[in-house]
This record gives structure tokens, sequence and C-alpha cells, in this order.
């Protein structure tokens, strides 16, 4: 089922440099609304729970420990065509491969650290919103 909603964490390298107000921003100009948003910290638990998908990767144990190393902030974003709108404003994964004016040229310092996340299909969207929120933080 297609809908209009992603998900999205600002990662701890973004948080640390207190690039959580200008990711917003540009965010919001995209013209994406806040359905649910929370500043919280995984513990190495949930963050290899949510990235099971990424289990048999190299990466996977610098990621979990990454994604844990600090707070985050997540959030539900509503908009037409959100996931693909969201990740062409993400840009791409390696923040040196990405487009000027996205996010992760603009805040990410390399491919771990790279900013923000942004989900890649509207299952996952669904799966990730449901990771953090209930029915009743959803606005
Ligand atoms: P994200 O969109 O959160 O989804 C999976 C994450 O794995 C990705 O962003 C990157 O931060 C991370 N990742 C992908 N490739 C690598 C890599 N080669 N080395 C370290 N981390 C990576």
């Amino acid at each position: 089922m297609a809908t209009n909603r992603t998900f999205t964490m600002i990662k701890p390298d973004a948080v640390e440099n207190n690039y959580i107000g200008g990711i917003l921003k540009m965010i919001n100009e995209a013209g994406f609304r806040i359905v649910a948003m929370k500043y919280t910290q995984l513990s190495e638990e949930a963050a290899g729970t949510f990235y099971e998908v990424h289990k048999e990767r190299p990466f996977y144990g610098e990621l979990v420990s990454y994604m844990s190393s600090g707070p985050i902030v997540a959030a539900i974003l509503e908009k037409e065509n959100a996931v693909a709108d969201f990740r062409t404003l993400i840009g791409a994964t390696d923040p040196t491969k990405a487009d000027e004016g996205t996010i992760r040229k603009t805040y990410a310092k390399s491919i771990a650290a790279n900013a923000v996340h942004g989900s890649d299909s509207d299952e996952n969207a669904q799966v990730e919103g449901d990771f953090y929120f209930s029915k009743l933080e959803r606005f």
C-alpha cells in the first residue's frame, strides 16, 4: 500500500554539531509536515534491531555502535510522494557524492556519520515509524 509518509532520524553527528534546527528547517521548507517526533537515544540492542536488515554487511557493527553513541531525533514525515522526495532532499548515502543543496551535502561528515536516515520504501517507512511511535504519538 502506497502511503505519503516516511521516517527519518537525525543522527548522533548532526545532533552533536547542533544541526537539528538547520535540518528541520530544510525538511519544513521542502514541504514535509511533522506527524511524530522524539528526541531519544538508542541502546546497542535497539540499534541492532532497527538496522537488522544490514546484519550481513561489513559495516553493521560500526553502524550499530555509532547509532547508539549519542542522542538522535526520530520523526515521521508526511508529504505527497514522501519516501522518494525525502531521499532526494537528503542526497546520496556518501556525502561526497550528494548533490548541492541536499541535507547530507550540507551537514554530513562521512558515509557512516551521514547526518540523517531516510526510509527506502513505503514498507520500511511503516516498519521504522512503528519501531518508535505509538498511535497516540502521531498527529
Ligand atoms: P542509513 O540511510 O541510515 O542506512 C544504513 C546506513 O548504513 C547508512 O545510512 C550509512 O550511514 C551506513 N553505511 C552505509 N554504507 C556504509 C559503509 N560503507 N560504511 C559505514 N557505514 C555505512
